[in-house]
């Protein structure tokens, strides 16, 4: 595998600032009453609305604690926001919605599949990027979205992984044309994991 996935180009100053948007782009959850934050069971519509809300709540936040860089609120703002203008809260469309965003969007997306919450297990990486790969989450910049496939499993590679019957194992190999079931090495064996063996999670030793 490729030591560089597609780049998209940011520079470092960039990145520090994308970094900002990943760091509060949520905080605005803090004002959302925590029995609908952390209800294990389906959300009301009427709740919905309520979380809907966050991001307005976020961008309020960051700006009234003095971040005036426009791009860093703009991605705060806007990473529910859908390219097909049906997401939250400003039914943006693809080209008003600042690069920041969309990819607040995808990273916010993945992080929310590989955590663990009140109402659903953690998936591991390797299942959410093979959804990613079969385009299970609509209306996102797919280009940005090709550019976190091409990039995020090297991120994996080298890391260790639970499998399914409870050894540990080194990610050697991810294949472009199947996350899903990446080749390990565990107790000096190559393993083509399967259906049968698979990754089951990270494991962080
Ligand atoms: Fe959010």
């Amino acid at each position: 595998m490729s030591k560089k996935g597609l780049p998209i180009h940011l520079s470092k100053e960039d990145m520090a600032r994308l970094v900002k948007v990943g760091l509060l782009h949520d905080v605005g959850k803090a004002k959302i009453p925590p029995q609908i934050i952390n209800k294990p069971g389906k959300l009301t519509d009427q709740e919905f609305e309520i979380i809907k809300l966050h991001p307005v709540f976020s961008y309020e936040i960051a700006k009234k604690s003095n971040e005036k860089d426009i791009d860093i609120l703009n991605g705060i703002r806007g990473h529910h926001e859908k390219i097909n203008g049906t997401g939250y809260p400003d039914n943006l469309r693809y080209n008003e919605i600042c690069l920041f965003a969309r990819i607040t969007i995808i990273s916010d997306i993945y992080d929310a599949m590989v955590s663990k919450r009140v109402y659903k297990d953690a998936h591991s990486p390797f299942e959410v990027l093979d959804e990613f790969s079969q385009g299970r989450f609509s209306n996102l910049d797919m280009e940005l979205v090709n550019a976190f496939l091409s990039n995020m499993p090297i991120e994996l590679l080298d890391k260790f992984v639970l499998l399914s019957d409870g050894s540990i194992g080194r990610i050697i190999y991810i294949n472009p044309n199947n996350f899903m079931y990446p080749i390990v090495e565990a107790q000096g064996e190559i393993i083509l994991t399967n259906e049968r063996l698979k990754c089951v999670s990270m494991y962080n030793a």
